[in-house]
């Protein structure tokens, strides 16, 4: 049986999904401040995992957060920063991701939420979003005490699922999730959920190029 591990944050959930809620705190700079928060937040968690100082993912994000507020001049009371961050934890999911899930479930596939975010999160984010019951499983990376994309976490999610890396696809719309999926020896699709988003020119290309979640389940029935 085929396995799917679904990243979280930017797949299935939206991590620009609190621009209403910005927009009141920031004005006209609330996109580029949650463009800022996100790409923060990954780079804190390539770094930490690069230099082997894991701190949970959760650390990253309101780290991003203090740095995307001096850089961008929002003088954030603590009170509202943890609003945001309470709010982080219920982000929406896609408008696609319910039905291709449901889909999918019910054409045999072995579905799994696989994730930089710690278990606790992943649940909350989860089943906020209405999505939790159609996943047999939420893997965190958070017990390898390192990040996506180090190798490591491939596996780790491989053995977790009783899986082999022939049988296993990683679903993401993160290109250095997809490489480093790819690399690990997993096949992986990647969700290009805009036409500006560019894939790094490493070499290592996506087994799959889909749109939206409803594209990949037809694709993937012709695999
Ligand atoms: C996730 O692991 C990479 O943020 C992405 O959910």
């Amino acid at each position: 049986m085929i396995t799917l591990a679904f990243d979280v944050y930017g797949t299935l959930i939206d991590t620009h999904g609190l621009l209403a809620e910005l927009e009141e705190l920031v004005g006209e700079k609330a996109p580029a401040f949650s463009h800022t928060w996100r790409e923060k937040q990954l780079e804190y968690s390539f770094r930490k995992g690069l230099m082997r100082k894991y701190e949970p993912f959760s650390v990253c994000t309101r780290q991003a957060l203090d740095f995307t507020c001096a850089v961008h001049d929002a003088n954030l009371s603590l009170e509202r920063k943890e609003h945001l961050l309470r709010r982080y934890r219920a982000l929406p999911a896609f408008a696609d991701v319910q039905e291709c899930l449901s889909r999918l479930k019910s054409t045999c596939f072995r579905l799994f939420a696989f994730s930089n975010g710690e278990p606790e999160a992943l649940e909350e984010l989860l089943t906020n979003a209405g999505i939790r019951s159609l996943f047999q499983g939420v893997v965190s990376v958070n017990e390898t005490r390192s990040f996506k994309p180090n190798p490591d976490v491939y596996s780790y999610f491989l053995d977790q699922t009783d899986s082999v890396a022939e049988d296993a696809w990683l679903i993401s719309s993160n290109p250095f999730d997809v490489i480093g999926a790819v690399s690990a020896g997993m096949k992986s699709a990647w969700v290009r959920r805009s036409q500006a988003a560019v894939f790094d020119p490493w070499g290592i290309e996506p087994t799959l190029t889909v749109t939206s979640l409803a594209e990949l389940y037809t694709k993937l029935l012709r695999e």
